[in-house]
């Protein structure tokens, strides 16, 4: 074969592989993400997966973060659809107050997606999916592990004061409701103060201080609607001079690694998860959106309960 063949010969492998990694390879696809913001380990850890998943995948993430604000929200929407990327999603801050923004995307044909938190619409048909947890049934959760725990003293009357998250937001509004049904097995069991500590560690230690305040050793149990509240709590608690976990039952939902060493530590009884993890899962089902599958309207995530007596021996399998 003279030089000249083999040289042609090259080019057509070369050019042959080309097309077939094209025809083979998962279109490009671009996604505008808003997040919430970065108020707790939760949060960290969703950023992250949806961040790697994306990369993972050949996704092309335009990332906004909206600190805890839906007008800041609001724009990132209004800027991805100027951008015409081809899939929206995003874990609303707040459920109502999204039916104007979610019709422009409509009406520029984007899809979009919501993650870990619902909205509130008169119109379904304005997202393609909703991915996430069932906050009503984790706040049941944290319920029916207190109901439980006061079997054992069942003439006692449970005083408990509720942190809650951000006002308006879908875990705020499900974990309440979801404890409240459960609890109400129980008429010894009573919320006595509840007020929100917006998901952060600063405010949960500031409310509870509060709370401390005026209510002082009539506190039995602290249900917060995230670990990283109860943690800034548990700080407030021990600035007290009682012993959280101890003097105060101390419950919360997430199941980051911090509650996992606070159980470890004696100072919270329990964690009800969350899984912050759906980068994997939003890419999948983004593509299949775009690509104009029929996707399942909810995809509910599966988590557990996590007891102090379980955190040690759980603690090296906890990837957040
Ligand atoms: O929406 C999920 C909640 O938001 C998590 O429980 C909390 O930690 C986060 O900030």
């Amino acid at each position: 074969m003279n030089v000249t063949r083999r040289t042609l010969l090259g080019s057509a492998l070369v050019a042959s592989f080309v097309l077939s990694s094209q025809v083979f390879a998962a279109p490009a696809l671009v996604m505008g993400f808003s997040q919430v913001g970065a108020e707790s380990e939760w949060r960290t850890a969703n950023t992250l997966s949806i961040k790697e998943a994306a990369k993972s995948d050949g996704v092309t993430l335009k990332f906004a973060d909206a600190q805890q604000k839906q007008e800041n929200q609001v724009k990132a929407i209004r800027s991805f659809i100027a951008q015409k990327v081809d899939v929206i999603a995003f874990s609303p801050v707040v459920e109502s107050g999204w039916e104007t923004v979610l019709r422009e995307a409509r009406a520029a044909k984007i899809p979009v997606i919501l993650t870990d938190r619902a909205v509130n619409v008169t119109d379904a048909s304005l997202y393609a999916t909703f991915i996430g947890s069932d906050f009503v049934e984790e706040g049941r959760r944290a319920g029916r592990w207190l109901l439980e725990r006061a079997r054992k003293t069942p003439n006692a009357s449970v005083n408990i004061v509720e942190l809650q998250g951000t006002v308006g937001s879908a875990p705020a509004i499900d974990r309440k409701l979801g404890f409240e049904q459960a609890i109400a097995a129980n008429p010894k069991l009573k919320i006595i103060r509840s007020q929100t500590g917006d998901f952060t560690r600063a405010k949960g230690k500031e409310v509870m201080e509060a709370f401390l305040k005026s209510q002082g050793k009539n506190i039995n149990v602290l249900y917060a609607h995230n670990d990283d509240m109860a943690i800034g709590a548990i700080q407030a608690i021990e600035e007290a001079g009682l012993k959280p976990g101890v003097d105060i039952i101390v419950v919360s939902i997430d199941g980051v690694k911090g509650a996992f060493e606070a159980m470890i530590a004696g100072k919270l009884n329990v964690t009800v998860e969350c899984n912050p993890l759906l980068g994997k899962q939003l890419m999948q089902v983004a593509r299949d959106v775009v690509a104009g599958k029929t996707v399942p309207k909810r995809i509910v995530t599966e988590e557990g309960v996590f007891p102090a007596e379980v955190a040690a021996k759980e603690f090296p399998n906890r990837k957040y």
